[in-house]
């Protein structure tokens, strides 16, 4: 019997493409799009998935791989494969289990979960559903001001890692969330809704557990001095006005004594300044095409990072990772790990914990296999001569 429930087991589930048809019906519009779309044309969200698409496997056949070693180890933890839940904001509006189910599966399955500085939980809360490695993602909301006692509370609490997202000089124009009044969601503005009611009344299901949940939760994590917790309307505005500068890494430096990693590298240079900076490792990433649209596939920009990093810091990579093969493809091309976003956030968003849980296994299952397929038996022993890549891309050195 499958230890998942009916509804998220085979075969109605065997991907994560099911799970994302699952959350597409149990969610409504404003939050579904929230999570599934991104910038301007979304050329960059659908580069991201492509890219993958485009990179081809050079398998080593009449192999036996009778066992695979997926272990690896990122900054300092041993992780049982090499894949960490992405910080993803406000997943509480997905599903009111959010951040802590999705700490609790990354722990259950031997893994890493980054949180966002956008939680509907508290930080203390979020640790203490995890028995594994928990880190911090860092946006300066509120400023120096508002992160310096989360900084203080995250390392008390035992997050052993900062992650400081570079690549939100401002939010990016997510076309969807404006079509269909995410801004009024998010803001509690049910007057502004009124226009944009009407898909609430088909997910009775997600109404429910959003009110019986107490509807919209302030910020736990961004403390404003004097003011208290910040409410999610005035995010986009306190995300411009606090952009991170590498002058901040020196800063941080003083107030974190843990690992620093630079979220949102995709050029050389940006890894060389990361370096300068302390960073101990960065994620090449474009935020899952939801700021800059139009830069590189994080794929085809990865070398580029390995070759600026050369071997220094530790070099991971995120975005349009659906698939176990995916991760395989990511590791020959130079990174440690990679992040998933969108992937478990759609098995939250379907099911709650089993969903993140159902979501995890997908990839870890389609991972080992692609290794044994491959004639690889270890993540080790990957590299460049088991994919071909696509001429016009790019060379590693
Ligand atoms: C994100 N991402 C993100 N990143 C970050 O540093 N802080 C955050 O609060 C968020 N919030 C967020 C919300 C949603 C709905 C999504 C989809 C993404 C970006 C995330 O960490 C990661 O970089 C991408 O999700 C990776 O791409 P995939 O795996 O979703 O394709």
């Amino acid at each position: 019997m499958s230890k998942w429930p009916r509804s998220i087991s085979a075969p109605r589930v065997v991907n994560i493409e099911d799970l994302r048809q699952l959350a597409m019906r149990r969610l409504p519009r404003a939050v579904f799009d929230y999570l599934d779309g991104g910038a301007e044309r979304e050329a960059s969200l659908r580069g991201n998935v492509e890219a993958f698409e485009s990179l081809t496997f050079r398998p080593r056949h009449a192999i036996a791989v009778a066992k695979c070693d997926l272990r690896t180890k990122v900054l300092g933890a041993d992780l049982a494969f090499p894949a960490i839940l992405a910080p993803i904001g406000y997943t509480r509006l997905m599903h009111p289990s959010g951040e802590c189910a999705a700490s609790r599966g990354a722990s259950e399955a031997g893994t890493a979960y980054i949180l966002s500085t956008i939680s509907g939980y508290k930080l203390e809360e979020v640790r203490a559903a995890s028995s594994g490695p928990v880190w911090y993602q860092l946006y300066l909301l509120g400023g120096r001001a508002a992160a310096e006692p989360a900084l203080e509370r995250a390392r008390k609490s035992g997050f052993s890692a900062l992650f400081v997202t570079i690549d939100t000089g401002t939010a990016g124009m997510r076309e969807r969330d404006i079509r269909n009044g995410t801004g009024q969601l998010m803001g509690g503005n049910w007057i502004g809704m009124i226009p944009h009611l009407s898909q609430f009344f088909s997910r009775p299901a997600w109404v429910a557990g959003y009110l019986l949940d107490g509807g919209l939760h302030k910020l736990p994590n961004v403390i404003l001095p004097g003011e208290g917790p910040m409410s999610l309307i005035d995010v986009a505005a306190a995300l411009a006005e606090s952009v991170v500068t590498w002058q901040d890494f020196r800063w941080l430096r003083e107030v974190w004594p843990g690992p620093i990693v630079a979220k949102g590298v995709l050029t050389g240079d940006d890894a060389r300044r990361a370096i300068d900076a302390g960073a101990a490792g960065v994620v090449v990433s474009n935020h899952g095409g939801r700021q800059l649209d139009g830069v590189s596939a994080t794929l085809r920009a990865l070398p580029e990072i390995v070759k600026a990093a050369n071997g220094q810091i530790e070099v991971l990579m995120d975005g349009g990772v659906r698939r176990g093969g995916d991760i395989v493809k990511a590791i020959c091309m130079g990174a440690r790990a990679v992040l998933v976003g969108r992937a478990y956030a759609y098995g939250l968003a379907a099911a709650g914990a089993p969903g993140v849980s159902r979501a995890i296994a997908i990839l870890r299952a389609d991972l080992d296999r692609t290794m044994k397929l491959l004639g690889c038996a270890s993540i080790g022993e990957l590299n460049q001569s088991y994919v071909e890549v696509p001429r016009d891309w790019p060379a590693k050195s």
